[in-house]
């Protein structure tokens, strides 16, 4: 029997997401189930998807590891296009300040926040930061997550920044989930930089991106555009570098304050925009245009206690919604999907079908890997998900708790609550 062949036979719903692009609007509610269906999977790809019987008379049983999905659900892997999953160190006691009223932006500017989080990254070593990132993607797989985007920015000098990209592709080597790397030198100005932003703009644009791209260390480059962090005029430097240097576009946009994020994103031709609890009107509809995938991060504005942003109104104005969890030592400390999820559903009026899209194929596309990953079509990876139930309905419905028995990644078995945990 090949490695990594197998056939997942006798599901009550499978729920493809079939599509190669992200689906804007009206689309998104739409998931291509297939009743009582089977998937074949050779050498880690899709070979083929269909009606039960349809399948077992095509393809003999004896070639392939067997997975009986009687009763249950399957669905492509999560992809969580949003995470800072590579630091250092905690912020615990800035979160009860929080609690007790401090705003993010007043602990930041009191010298707190991103920059705490720098100083215990820049302290940490590769191996500490190898060894909590493992376990971090492990609770990430756990969720039914089979590729992930993580960003750095937790070191702001060259070093750590460099130190930080390399533990990603390590982990990217040796766990079973894909790290999609970003590039994030502009996340905070760093204390030696203090007053003299403009300055640390130049020191990223002349010495960190150009050695990032050369040694290939990321494929996004990503700005916190947000008022007393990067200006619009900051941003826009940084991302035509970007740009020129081969890098494609993410944005931290309107998040705290209505900045002109939106629109930014669409003008430089983003491949997403995210956060946008601030977005104008006018963003939303030139990201819409534009095609910028707008990815909305629920348990960041749950923890900072802010306004969900206007998911329902940006489906219906037409945008690519993409749903992910943020998870960082600040703002979410949360990576779970069942909380983003239930959180969409039941605070941001985002059906359970968009929801799904918006965690699949849209979170594959807001990392330009809707052609690859995302759904359950033939010569895609061979990634996704059993559920413990028999339908997707029920993911919000068991409100945050996880509803994933198996995950499967590259055709293998990787996860199985049954079995205790990462299998591979
Ligand atoms: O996406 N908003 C900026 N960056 C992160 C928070 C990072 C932190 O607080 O450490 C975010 O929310
Ligand atoms: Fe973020």
């Amino acid at each position: 029997m090949e490695k990594n062949n197998t056939l997942i036979k006798n599901a009550k719903e499978i729920v493809t997401c079939s599509g190669f692009k992200a689906k804007q609007g009206r689309d998104m509610s739409d998931l291509h189930i297939i009743e009582d269906g089977a998937v074949v999977i050779e050498e880690g790809r899709i070979k083929a998807v269909g009606k039960n019987d349809e399948i077992l008379k095509s393809f003999d049983e004896k070639n392939y590891e067997v997975i009986d999905a009687a009763g249950k659900a399957v669905l492509p892997g999560f992809v969580d296009s949003h995470t800072h999953l590579v630091f250092g160190g905690y912020r615990a006691e800035e979160f009860s300040w929080r609690l007790r009223g401090d705003s993010y932006m007043d602990i930041m500017q009191r010298g707190g926040g991103i920059v705490n989080s720098v100083k215990a990254t820049r302290e940490a070593s590769t191996e500490e930061l190898l060894e909590v990132g493992m376990s971090r993607l492990d609770s990430m797989l756990s969720f039914g997550v089979t590729t992930v985007e993580c960003k750095s920015g937790y070191g702001l000098d060259l070093e750590t920044e460099i130190k930080q990209l390399k533990v990603m592709k390590e982990l990217d080597s040796g766990h079973p989930l894909d790290i999609i790397s970003t590039f994030m030198g502009a996340h905070a100005t760093p204390v030696e930089y203090k007053g003299r932003t403009d300055d640390y703009v130049d020191y990223i644009i002349n010495e960190m991106m150009p050695l990032v791209a050369r040694e290939s260390l990321a494929e996004f480059s990503d700005v916190f555009c947000e008022k007393n962090v990067f200006s619009i005029e900051q941003t826009r430097r940084i991302q035509n570098r970007a740009k020129e240097l081969g890098f494609k576009i993410k944005l931290h946009a309107d998040e705290i304050v209505q900045f002109g994020g939106g629109e930014l994103a669409a003008e430089l031709g983003a491949t997403s925009a995210d956060h946008l609890l601030q977005v104008s009107d006018r963003g939303i509809e030139d990201m819409s245009k534009a095609g910028v995938v707008a990815t909305l991060l629920p348990c960041t504005a749950f923890s900072l206690k802010e306004s969900f942003a206007r998911g329902r109104k940006m489906i219906d104005m037409g945008c690519a919604v993409a749903l992910a969890t943020d998870f960082n030592p600040g703002s979410c400390f949360c990576e779970s999907i069942p909380l983003v999820f239930a959180l969409a559903a039941l605070q941001m009026n985002i059906g359970i079908e968009e929801a799904v899209t918006a965690l699949t194929i849209n979170g594959a596309a807001a990392i330009d890997r809707a052609h690859e990953i995302g759904s359950i079509d033939p010569g895609k990876k061979g990634d996704m998900l059993i559920l413990e139930f028999p339908s997707y309905k029920f993911i919000p419905y068991h409100i945050g708790v996880s509803t994933v028995e198996k995950v499967i990644k590259n055709g293998r078995l990787a996860f199985d609550k049954k079995k205790g945990g990462r299998l591979c």
